[in-house]
């Protein structure tokens, strides 16, 4: 059993959001988000289940800090509810909002956890989307003055910022399939988000640096393992078409100020909504970059889909966890390399994890030992990347605990602690107590 290691100070964490944790949804002046009007609406979620509670984080966080600690966590992933800061998502600031992410912060401090958080995960002000959200110009603006205002005063503690959490999800997910909130189903505006997006991601990172208190920014990008079907230029182009579309539409306008060959045919910037000067404000030197990565895919040439020219096929006897996600370790190491390789900045995997079946035994114990075997095989990648030369800093696990999965309500636990959403008891699981041991050793026998 050769021992798998990780270099010197290398930040374990954990990740959380907002929206799936805080609860609190309309306490101490907090504005309505888009996942609150969602939530509430008919329909949207599995269940009917909201986030108005979920894991009363808002109230617990002491209790969770404190679980944090337990644990040896050196960092913590959590996102800023921008409708907490600016109900309206601009004009006046709630102080009662921005106090709760202070006093999260001291608790971390005093904790010995360095705080990493997100500068929006997802929660939209209500207020902008019934302005028009990401598909107005605006947004872009009112985002970056939201985030020079959260810098301004949590940046004396604060020094490592990520302004986005998968924007590729946040994008489509609202306004082409229409799944997530504002719920929309229009590709018009679908494309011209991406591109608001990219300039909102643009102006928050000039804003943010504009307080001369943050020392790191960067974004975390949804990432997935991209495979052609078989070894014929076809596919692998259609692998390579997708890689840029799911991996790289936020990160090569930020790197490069262009947007990268994913369309067939391309992309034209009027369908964008590209104006004269925006290329030069996508374009934001990151000190590093933040990689989600749960999964792959597997693409094969399609000549019948217009925009990719790809389409997903589903590997036979693919392991899955219980979300549907194929468990494809090597994903890991893959991307890790690719972007190393292309980029060559610090790379923090901001989130890896597994959702499974997750029961409390008689003993009022959680054995998770399927969410042991991935996170010991897509550590091990993470390790082997690493060995290859890949300057990964950090490596957080989603999530801390179980939460609101989104549309999927709470049906889904991905937590290393387990959360019992009737009574908010927390049960640290067998994957926690393994993660603790790593953390300690700062590696595992594998
Ligand atoms: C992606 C998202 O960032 C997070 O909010 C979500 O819960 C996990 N991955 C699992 O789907």
């Amino acid at each position: 059993m050769p021992k798998v290691s990780f270099p010197k100070d290398f930040m374990w964490g954990c990740a959380t959001a907002s929206y799936q944790v805080e609860g609190a949804w309309n306490e101490d002046g907090k504005g309505e988000s888009i996942w609150d009007r969602f939530a509430h609406s008919p329909d949207r979620v599995l269940n009917g289940d909201t986030g108005d509670v979920a894991c009363d984080h808002y109230h617990r966080y002491k209790e969770d800090v404190a679980l944090m600690k337990e644990l040896g966590l050196k960092s913590y992933r959590f996102s800023i509810a921008w409708p907490r800061v600016y109900p309206q998502g601009k004009g006046q600031v709630n102080q009662k909002g921005l106090d709760f992410y202070s006093r999260l912060v001291d608790e971390l401090l005093a904790a010995g956890i360095t705080p990493f958080p997100t500068l929006y995960h997802w929660d939209l002000p209500q207020a902008l989307q019934d302005e028009g959200g990401w598909g107005n110009r605006d947004t872009a603006q009112h985002f970056a003055e939201y985030c020079s205002t959260v810098v301004d005063h949590l940046g004396d503690r604060v020094k490592r910022w990520l302004i986005f959490n998968e924007p590729a999800v946040f994008t489509f997910l609202a306004y082409l399939s229409g799944l997530h909130p504002p719920g929309i189903r229009d590709t018009r505006i679908a494309v011209r988000s991406t591109h608001i997006t990219n300039l909102a991601q643009g102006l928050a990172a000039r804003a943010i640096r504009a307080t001369g208190k943050a020392e790191g920014i960067g974004t975390a990008f949804s990432m997935t393992g991209i495979y052609p079907a078989t070894e014929s230029a076809e596919d692998k182009a259609a692998a390579e078409r997708r890689f840029a579309f799911t991996n790289l539409w936020f990160l090569e306008p930020a790197a490069h100020g262009r947007y990268p060959d994913a369309y067939v045919g391309g992309m034209s910037p009027e369908r964008l909504g590209v104006q004269p000067g925006d290329m030069e404000i996508v374009k934001t030197d990151f000190d590093f970059i933040g990689i989600n990565l749960y999964s792959r895919a597997v693409v094969q040439h399609d000549p019948q889909d217009a925009n990719l020219g790809a389409r997903e096929i589903a590997p036979p006897d693919a392991e899955r966890c219980k979300f549907g996600w194929e468990v494809y370790p090597e994903a890991i190491h893959d991307v890790i390399m690719r972007i190393w390789n292309d980029y060559r900045k610090p790379i923090y995997i901001t989130e890896n994890g597994a959702s499974y079946d997750d029961v409390v035994d008689e003993r009022g114990q959680v054995n998770d030992p399927q969410r042991v075997s991935f996170y010991q095989r897509y550590l091990a990648q993470v390790a082997r990347a690493i060995e290859e030369g890949a300057d990964v800093r950090g490596y957080h696990a989603w999530s801390l605990m179980d939460n609101f999965e989104w549309t999927f309500g709470y049906s889904q636990r991905f937590g290393i602690v387990y959360c019992d959403f009737d009574t908010q008891r927390r049960i640290v699981k067998e994957s926690g107590r393994w993660y603790a041991d790593v953390i300690r050793g700062n590696g595992f026998q594998y």
